[in-house]
């Protein structure tokens, strides 16, 4: 099968190569899945899981990409709760063979069903931007109607959406990132924007919630800003300042079927729309990683086109 691999650690993103290599093993509890889309986070090559196992084991070539949409194929033994030909939605280990490829075997658990309704390249926009989003703004943010979050990165696949979790759960939605996001991060539903560049972070006041994605001394800076009770969750990275008498957070996103299916089901009611910036074909994937036009959103790889 056609796939992309990734060898030298060193090179990186250079290194993206079209390559031919053998169609993956279903494991127990397995499924493979013709992948008809697929998501990358941009600096996923930075991930030790890209590199090798969980055993700490080399694992090059490496096949990059953790979300995916596309139709069960195969079922490995003992798989329960999808079978073949059901079109599916989820995310790929982050320590196996990945997503940008014709095939990818994934754990059954990490998938849920994607609704006819939705199409492939919106499927594979959600995953781990969603997940993320969601598991950050409820699970760890504990953020409830009437409060107020600030968003970092407003306009980006993770912020952007979380804008518009946040708006619905009854929250006030303050967006941040660069000038050029205002726009983006109002429309998706932020109720202000604060333009990181040349706006003071003190003047947003005190926050409930800060969900961060963009980490560094904006991250650093935020800590002050979280009221007593409240939480700082990050993405990006520990925090290394805290916040006084309020819980700092900093996760890496779980797969959840029933969280994957209760965001299907909001796209479907027009609720939720990923914001994705771009398609691209698979053997555009290098030039894709690269993101040498950055505009707001998810590229999105059509392994099949629509
Ligand atoms: N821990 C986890 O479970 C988890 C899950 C998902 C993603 N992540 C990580 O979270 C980060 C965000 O992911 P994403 O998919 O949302 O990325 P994204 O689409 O690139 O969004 C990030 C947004 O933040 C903006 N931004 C970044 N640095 C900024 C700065 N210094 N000032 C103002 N704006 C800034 C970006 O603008 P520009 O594009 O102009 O830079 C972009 O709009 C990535 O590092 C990703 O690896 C972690």
């Amino acid at each position: 099968m056609k796939a992309i691999t990734v060898r030298d650690r060193a090179a990186g993103i250079e290194d993206l190569t079209v390559s031919e290599v053998p169609y993956p093993h279903a494991a127990e509890n397995d499924v493979v899945v013709r992948v008809h889309a697929a998501g990358f986070t941009p600096g996923e090559l930075t991930w030790p899981a890209s590199w090798t196992d969980r055993a700490g084991r080399d694992r090059t070539p490496s096949i990059p990409g953790h979300e995916l949409s596309g139709v069960v194929v195969e079922l490995g033994y003992g798989t329960t709760g999808l079978s073949i030909g059901q079109r599916v939605f989820g995310f790929a280990d982050w320590a196996r063979d990945g997503s940008l490829a014709e095939y990818v075997a994934v754990e059954a658990r990490n998938l849920a069903p994607l609704p006819a309704d939705i199409d492939f390249t919106v499927g594979a926009a959600l995953p781990i931007s969603g997940l993320t989003a969601w598991q950050g703004l409820f699970e760890h943010g504990r953020l409830t109607a009437g409060q107020t979050v600030l968003i970092h990165g407003a306009a980006g696949g993770v912020g952007s959406l979380a804008v518009q979790l946040a708006r619905e759960a009854g929250a006030f939605v303050i967006g941040t990132g660069r000038a050029a996001d205002r726009k983006v991060a109002l429309q998706v539903g932020a109720d202000s924007f604060l333009d990181l560049g040349s706006d003071s972070l003190a003047d947003v006041g005190s926050v409930d919630v800060v969900f961060d994605v963009i980490g560094g001394d904006i991250l650093s800076r935020s800590a002050a800003l979280v009221r007593p009770g409240g939480a700082l969750v990050t993405i990006a990275e520990p925090p290394s300042v805290l916040p006084e008498n309020a819980r700092a957070v900093f996760f890496v996103v779980e797969p959840d079927r029933a969280q994957l299916a209760d965001l299907a089901q909001r796209v479907r009611s027009g609720r939720l729309t990923p914001l994705i910036s771009g398609t691209r074909r698979l053997e555009e994937v290098a030039d894709a990683f690269a993101r040498r036009v950055r505009t707001p959103g998810k590229t999105i790889i059509q392994v099949v086109p629509d």
